[in-house]
């Protein structure tokens, strides 16, 4: 056991994750960081080591959140490691552009493996522990688009839903065990999310739309791992996307349409 955090991201290869498992090392987190790309692990472990005395340690895993056993194989070094895991960041996440009549089952099922298989290998590989070592936190990277109308980026948006909704239920299911589950509704953000996303292209970016630095972002799941809120939001203007969604569905809808078509 260590007297440090310890913190396991999901995706810590690049984006919000890379800059998440940087920024919790700088406030001396240790760190395990998983993802396929092991080169950019490294990578951020070379960063990580080269940040001032007093940094969390770094733990690099080759793993593929869309297999139970990777994850499960990942958490064991993870505590063979550093005896203990305080907080999950399920990030690890990709998206998808255009119709659902018109959109390839391969992209379909990459999508729903990754951002729900994944999200679920992750909590069931973790909560065991934290059970064991008598609690935890788990923050949930879903996004704005959760309760969003979202045409044309329909089967992502509905993959977050799951995460949201998984998210809320869990939050009861764990309290017992003292876990808390925080959702962290993350706006647009400059990550490779865009260059990478499945599906139909087109326009990389969403008109106009402000769009947020990873270290925003970072900042705030560190924030949000010693604060016990049921959700995140980070900018007014993310705030303000959740509640017309709420308020206003058709009209979001048909702005959302004009943007992801
Ligand atoms: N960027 C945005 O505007 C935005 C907005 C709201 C929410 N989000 C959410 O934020 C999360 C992170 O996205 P990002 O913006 O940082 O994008 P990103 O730069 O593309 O990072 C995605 C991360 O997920 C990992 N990943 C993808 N498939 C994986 C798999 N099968 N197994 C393990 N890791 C996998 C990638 O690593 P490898 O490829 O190396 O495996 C990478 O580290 C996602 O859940 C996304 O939905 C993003």
């Amino acid at each position: 056991m260590t007297d440090k955090k310890v913190a396991f991201i999901t995706g810590a290869s690049s984006g919000i994750g890379y800059q998440t498992a940087l920024e919790f090392a700088k406030t001396g987190v240790h760190v395990v960081g998983t993802a396929r790309r092991i080169d950019r692990l490294q990578q951020l472990h070379t960063q990580i080591n080269s940040l001032p005395d007093g940094h969390g340690e770094f733990l690099p895993i080759q793993a593929d959140v869309q297999h139970a056993d990777d994850m499960n194989i990942a958490v064991e070094q993870a505590i063979a490691h550093f005896g203990q895991i305080d907080i999950l960041v399920a990030n690890a996440g990709v998206g998808h552009r255009g119709a659902l009549a018109d959109a390839n089952w391969d992209d379909i099922q990459t999508l729903l493996r990754t951002n729900i298989d994944g999200v679920l290998h992750s909590v069931r590989a973790v909560v065991p522990m934290m059970k064991k070592q008598g609690g935890g936190h788990i923050i949930f990277i879903s996004s704005v688009v959760y309760n969003m109308t979202a045409p044309y980026t329909s089967i992502y948006a509905a993959s977050k839903a799951f995460v949201s909704s998984l998210a809320k239920s869990l939050r009861l299911e764990l309290e017992v065990d003292q876990i808390h589950v925080t959702d962290m509704l993350v706006g647009r953000t400059e990550s490779e999310f865009n260059d990478k996303r499945m599906g139909a292209g087109g326009r990389n970016s969403v008109g106009r739309f402000p769009i947020m630095p990873t270290e925003k972002v970072a900042k705030g799941i560190v924030w949000a791992s010693s604060h016990k809120r049921k959700a995140v939001a980070l900018r007014p203007l993310d705030r303000l996307i959740l509640l017309g969604n709420m308020l206003v569905p058709t009209l979001i809808g048909k702005r959302a349409m004009r943007h992801y078509k």
